[in-house]
């Protein structure tokens, strides 16, 4: 096998907006592509959108656009998250681009001069929502889809079915021979159970919709948006048109499908099926994660507990957002997304472990050594042991990346974080530096420290590529870290003598848990918000507020402040006087204008003239004082409430 990897997140069906959980598969993608590239493989990251299909096809025509403007208007919005994210893909692939549909127009008229492919009829419930067929053992509650619980629909249609069950002993031997196709290995029983209970041929097309790709040797018919979705991962590596690149990818590299749990059978047992029947090798492996719940309970729009990667990111940053995901929970379990973990994880894990030993580490070189690399030469018995451990650790996080076992990996380099923050405790540099015939071993314990944290910015980049590179930064360097490579931080002295450390800043300041509380609850509806100076509705009834309109309007003799105003109150007129000048320095352009005004305060003389009344204005930085008009078509007595 060469040394490439190529990394594909599933696409996303662009009905809604991209979310925590389609998120969390691409945060995912994207620290295993980065972390292969620094193991030195030939990486291509592929992400995207599926835009075909009744779900998509059906929710255009609800917002009422074309099922290609629609696809238009919401992969920008995928993009954008992404960006924000930090996610470093390769491809963006859209299901509806011509290369992609030469692709899945290939393979299908392939498995069908095969022989693979016959004409029979549908007839059974079909799942809009998973866009899946659901045989009748599987319904769950009086007809609902048994995966996202949905009301299932009867379809009755003509369709050509992939002759999937020929290939099930394949399967189930590849399975066999292959222990990482289902990663965790934990998910392997579950599929293994799943094709002995007998694979069914696959109906592979649909005729009483058009939202799809035509299928070239059947007039009318339209792929089944999954048989087209899969095919997406060989369209982006060259299937129709790049050998080449094929063949480096796909054929002779290691290539991986990330997925969700819920979709997992549809890469685990219908992608590898239509591979082998079109001759093409199944994917080297696909890798499933769990699904998250928000504050313990199932995500929903009803419920208005959501995570929004943007709000999150707002709060702790993209890179903190991107660690805890991967942290929180061993990949291929669920997991539950909450304020108060997130914030333990951050200031005790990101803040105190991490930030303080990079803090404590930079602070003290600066002060003993003016932040200049000093040359050392003696280890003692500690060094030893810190070395030791290093390459433990190293060892099990490269060992559980390659499953990827993200948390676990996080724990060994956390561990060692954890082992370099005693080992200042123990060694008091403090203490050292008040004796000038300790300054070699000073020395030692600092550039111990120093090239710990230049190795720990690598391994933790994949997760958090900013602060590797602003741990790098700190530590004097300018490269960019996404150009470096494992093999290069190995020994104890990759900062050379005579190098000048970069200054300390605090990469993760600690969070305080009520003022985080505070910032969430003023972007969500608060039951229980205090409203200062509360008045009831009886105290707003005194105040009379009325729609008027300016019939005249001047200064004010012997005032630069005042402008005074005519103004029809529907059965009469006054005058209001009002100190606005500043802001209206051509007051004539005001005449015919509805504005609000109060008609029950108290007269006032202003400069001598009568004020009988009060406009209602606006106050901002950026316009000054606004008067606040209402529609021209407002009646002069509308009732204002
Ligand atoms: N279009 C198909 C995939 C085709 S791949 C050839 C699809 N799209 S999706 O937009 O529904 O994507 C869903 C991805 O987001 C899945 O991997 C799914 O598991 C993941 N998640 C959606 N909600 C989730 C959570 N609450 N938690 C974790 N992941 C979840 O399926």
């Amino acid at each position: 096998m060469n040394k490439s990897f190529f990394i594909t997140t599933p696409i996303y069906y662009v009905n809604g907006d991209p979310h925590v959980g389609t998120a969390y598969t691409t945060i995912a993608c994207d620290t295993l592509a980065r972390y292969k590239k620094i193991m030195g493989y030939d990486v291509y990251f592929l992400t995207g959108t599926d835009e075909h299909g009744q779900k998509v096809e059906e929710t255009a025509r609800e917002k009422g656009r074309s099922p290609i403007e629609w696809c238009d208007i919401m992969v920008p919005r995928f993009k954008a998250m992404w960006k924000l994210l930090n996610i470093d893909y390769d491809d963006f692939i859209r299901t509806t681009e011509e290369r992609h549909i030469k692709s899945v127009q290939k393979i299908m008229n392939l498995v069908w001069e095969r022989g693979d492919i016959y004409l029979g009829e549908y007839e059974g419930k079909y799942c809009v929502s998973c866009e899946t067929f659901v045989p009748e053992n599987q319904i769950v509650n009086d007809d609902c889809c048994p995966s996202c619980g949905k009301k299932l629909r009867l379809i009755k249609e003509e369709s050509y079915f992939f002759r999937m069950s020929k290939y099930q002993d394949r399967l189930l031997q590849y399975i066999d021979e292959h222990p990482d196709f289902i990663l965790p290995r934990s998910k392997r029983n579950e599929v293994i159970q799943f094709v002995k209970q007998g694979l069914q041929d696959l109906s592979i097309s649909r005729n009483t919709f058009t939202w799809g790709i035509p299928i070239t040797f059947a007039p009318g018919h339209i792929t089944y948006v999954w048989f087209d979705a899969l095919v997406n991962y060989i369209t982006a590596v060259g299937y129709e048109n790049n050998p080449e690149m094929f063949q480096k990818y796909w054929t002779t590299g290691q290539h991986c499908n990330m997925v969700g749990k819920d979709i997992i059978r549809f890469h685990a047992i219908i992608w590898p099926c239509i591979l082998f029947a079109a001759g093409e090798e199944p994917p080297t492996s696909v890798i499933a994660h769990g699904w998250w719940t928000s504050e313990g309970d199932k995500m929903s729009k009803s419920k208005g507990n959501v995570v929004d990667p943007y709000e999150e990111t707002m709060i702790y940053g993209v890179d903190a957002f991107r660690y805890y995901m991967l942290r929180e929970v061993q990949f291929g379990n669920d997991g539950d997304y909450s304020t108060d973990s997130i914030i333990t994880r951050f200031n005790a894990e990101l803040s105190n472990d991490l930030g303080n030993l990079l803090n404590r580490s930079l602070g003290m070189y600066h002060k003993y050594f003016d932040g200049v690399i000093t040359e050392s030469h003696t280890t003692e018995p500690i060094e030893d042991e810190i070395y030791g451990l290093w390459e433990e650790c190293l060892k099990e996080y490269e060992e559980n990346m390659d499953i990827a076992q993200f948390s676990k990996a996080l724990e060994s380099i956390w561990r060692f974080i954890g082992r370099l923050n005693k080992y200042i405790d123990e060694t008091t540099p403090w203490v050292l530096a008040k004796d000038a015939s300790k300054k070699e071993r000073l020395a030692k314990v600092m550039n111990t420290l120093v090239n710990a944290l230049y190795k720990i910015a690598l391994a933790i980049y994949p997760f958090m590529p900013e602060t590797g590179q602003k741990i790098r930064n700190q530590l004097g360097f300018t490269s960019d870290i996404k150009g470096d490579r494992i093999e290069n931080i190995k020994g104890w002295e990759l900062l050379s003598t005579g190098h000048k450390l970069g200054n300390p800043e605090p990469i993760f300041p600690r969070l305080d848990r009520e003022a985080v509380k505070k910032l969430k609850k003023a972007k969500n509806f608060d039951p229980d918000l205090e409203i200062e100076n509360a008045i009831d509705i009886e105290d707003f009834k005194k105040v009379s507020f009325r729609v008027v309109e300016i019939l005249e309007a001047g200064p004010v003799e012997g005032s630069n402040k005042l402008l005074k105003f005519k103004v029809n109150f529907g059965d009469h007129v006054r005058q209001i006087v009002s100190g606005i000048a500043k802001y209206y320095p051509n007051p004539a352009e005001l005449v015919g204008k509805k504005v609000l005004a109060v008609a029950n305060l108290k007269v006032v003389k202003l400069k001598g003239e009568l004020s009988q009344g009060m406009f209602l204005c606006t106050e901002d930085k950026k316009n000054g004082i606004r008067l606040i008009e209402a529609g021209s078509d407002i009646e002069l007595d509308a009732f204002i409430s």
